[in-house]
């Protein structure tokens, strides 16, 4: 499998040939994480385009997303007659943690904001991801310093599945040419000064020269900023 993988992704040139060439010569279940941040919208492009449908795409609707996101999801929906699969956070534990903690515990405390991390999105992963074999992301290197040692194929030894990151050696530039020359949707935050976009609570705008990932739990320590999707 994994010299499969290799062989495909150092074949073929472009991102969508790669993607093309996984669709049809990987055997088991592929899926794409999206969360409609501009990388992610490059590699749907080139899914959707291609109208590769054995490559299953996939969000987690944390419930805690921005307006703009649920619009540019809806309008890559439009413009390709995709198919998004959505998932959830269990229900009663979201009530449960809610009730326990209030509405926005995650300014309290790490715990509390990891916990609210884990139940809103690695566990929907977690399900997202049962039976997979290849997990294709949008991380690039130039998104932080813990992301420069991530590798464009790398077996994930937790969820036992191999991650393809092709855009890994994108730079923001190249991301942001293909999507304008593709007319591809993106999300409107991204023209007023947001960069790496998840919820709306835990994400803000940053400054010319900021680090890429600092409108992120900005109240937090820098070192500890990820939100258990990526470990
Ligand atoms: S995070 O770990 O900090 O939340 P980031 O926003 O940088 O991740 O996104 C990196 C990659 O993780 C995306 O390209 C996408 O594949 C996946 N991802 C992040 N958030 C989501 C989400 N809500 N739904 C689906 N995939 C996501
Ligand atoms: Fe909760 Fe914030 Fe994590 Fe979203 S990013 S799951 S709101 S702590």
């Amino acid at each position: 499998m994994k010299n499969d993988l290799v062989a495909i992704v150092a074949e073929h040139k472009t991102l969508e040939e790669k993607l093309k060439h996984i669709s049809e010569n990987i055997e088991g279940k592929v899926v794409f994480s999206t969360s409609f941040g501009i990388e992610d919208q490059v590699i749907s492009h080139a899914i959707f385009s291609q109208k590769i449908k054995s490559i299953e795409v996939f969000t987690l609707d944390t419930g805690r997303l921005f307006p703009e996101t649920y619009s540019v999801w809806d309008k890559t929906v439009l413009q390709y007659q995709a198919t998004i699969k959505a998932y959830y956070p269990n229900t009663n534990t979201v009530e449960n943690f809610i009730n326990a903690n209030g509405i926005n515990p995650f300014y309290n405390s790490v715990e509390l904001r990891k916990e609210c991390c884990f139940i809103r999105k690695v566990e929907p992963l977690n399900r997202a991801l049962a039976g997979a074999t290849v997990w294709i992301t949008g991380l690039r290197a130039e998104q932080s310093a813990n992301r420069n040692s991530v590798k464009e194929i790398e077996w994930d030894e937790e969820k036992q599945l191999y991650k393809f990151n092709p855009l890994l050696d994108w730079s923001t530039d190249d991301v942001v040419a293909y999507l304008k020359q593709n007319g591809v949707p993106y999300n409107t935050l991204h023209d007023k000064g947001f960069v790496s976009i998840g919820c709306a609570p835990c994400t803000r705008a940053i400054q010319p020269g900021d680090d890429f990932r600092a409108g992120r739990w900005w109240w937090e320590d820098q070192s500890k900023k990820e939100c258990g999707l990526h470990t």
